[in-house]
């Protein structure tokens, strides 16, 4: 084997024997589109600090949906900003919350289209953290039952599937005991579960009125440093019945995306997170990089780690490239 026998540039050629010998495709059904409701009508104001994105009241949120789908979107993630916040996070769980509202107006007007909720209780709580707090320290097991009653709300709106994102240790089981106990044991969960502690969330946090009081995450979201780390996290959460499973970010972690699709056969998504996306909105718009170019290879790059579904702010964008 060698040059001059061997020679790769045969098959790049031209277009046709491109696409013929690419080795990873990305699709319509690949992208699920996270978007932020909000509590009104007739609510769709931009968010500064994500181009392109809106707070959205869930009557807007339909139809936005609708005309993602026809654009050929498949799924959209949920994420919701309370009127009113508390120690607990209860709003989470308002059956009349943003939503609750949104699933139930989304389903409505396009009942094809899945629609996942983010379950976690920093939009919710005072203090920001995704758990209850005793003092300055964040409560494991006292929050699993929140986090479960948020979840139920959410099935019980109509959502396809849930997702928390909180990384309590146990939360995916206590989500499951709870949607099995009230005839939702047909409800997939897709857990996050292998969260990093990572600065690239700063634009969503903005977005989502949810950055911590005091301290940072880095109490239950994991060390960016961490590898193996990632795989028992997986173990866990699919022995607790989790169906599919996350790796968050997606960019900087590539390698860890590659190691977890090794490691088992079940559906593993990727989060494309706000950071990831604000890089490249704010490069094209200072003129150093192509937006269509690079946005397709920074997900093209994320299929090819090994992720079946990439999460991404860039879904509508990019769905008319495909
Ligand atoms: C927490 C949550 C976060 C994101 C999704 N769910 C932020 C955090 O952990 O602080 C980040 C998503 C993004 O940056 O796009 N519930």
């Amino acid at each position: 084997m060698g040059w001059p026998i061997d020679r790769p540039r045969r098959l790049r050629d031209n277009p046709t024997l491109r696409d013929m010998v690419s080795e990873t495709r990305l699709g319509a059904d690949d992208l699920i589109y996270p978007i932020f409701v909000v509590p009104g009508r007739h609510v769709k104001e931009p968010i500064s600090s994500l181009p392109g994105q809106f707070h959205l009241s869930p009557d807007e949120a339909g139809l936005l949906a609708l005309e993602f789908n026809r654009l050929g979107g498949r799924a959209m993630m949920l994420f919701g900003l309370p009127d009113r916040k508390d120690e607990t996070g209860s709003p989470g769980a308002d059956p009349n919350g943003p939503v609750a509202m949104a699933v139930k107006v989304i389903k409505d007007l396009a009942p094809d289209l899945a629609v996942i909720t983010d379950v976690c209780l920093c939009e919710y709580t005072s203090h920001g953290h995704c758990g209850l707090i005793d003092g300055q320290r964040v409560l494991n097991d006292e929050t699993l039952p929140h986090l479960a009653r948020q979840a139920l709300a959410h099935a019980m709106a109509g959502a396809d599937m849930v997702a928390p994102s909180d990384m309590m240790d146990g939360r995916v089981g206590a989500i499951r005991d709870l949607l099995d106990k009230n005839g939702f044991k047909h409800l997939p969960i897709m857990a996050y579960s292998v969260k990093y502690a990572s600065a690239f969330y700063g634009p969503f946090r903005q977005a989502a009125d949810s950055a911590p009081a005091f301290g940072d995450r880095r109490g239950y979201q994991m060390d960016p440093a961490n590898r193996r780390e990632a795989l028992f996290e997986i173990e866990l959460d699919l022995a607790e019945g989790a169906d599919a499973v996350m790796v968050k970010p997606a960019g900087p972690y590539l390698d860890v995306i590659r190691e977890v699709r090794n490691h088992t056969p079940r559906p593993l998504a990727a989060y494309q997170v706000s950071g990831e996306f604000a890089m490249l909105k704010c490069a094209a718009a200072a003129g150093a990089l192509d937006f269509k170019r690079s946005a397709l290879e920074s997900l093209i790059g994320i299929k090819r780690a090994g992720a079946d579904l990439i999460l991404t702010y860039l879904a509508p964008e990019v769905l008319p490239w495909l």
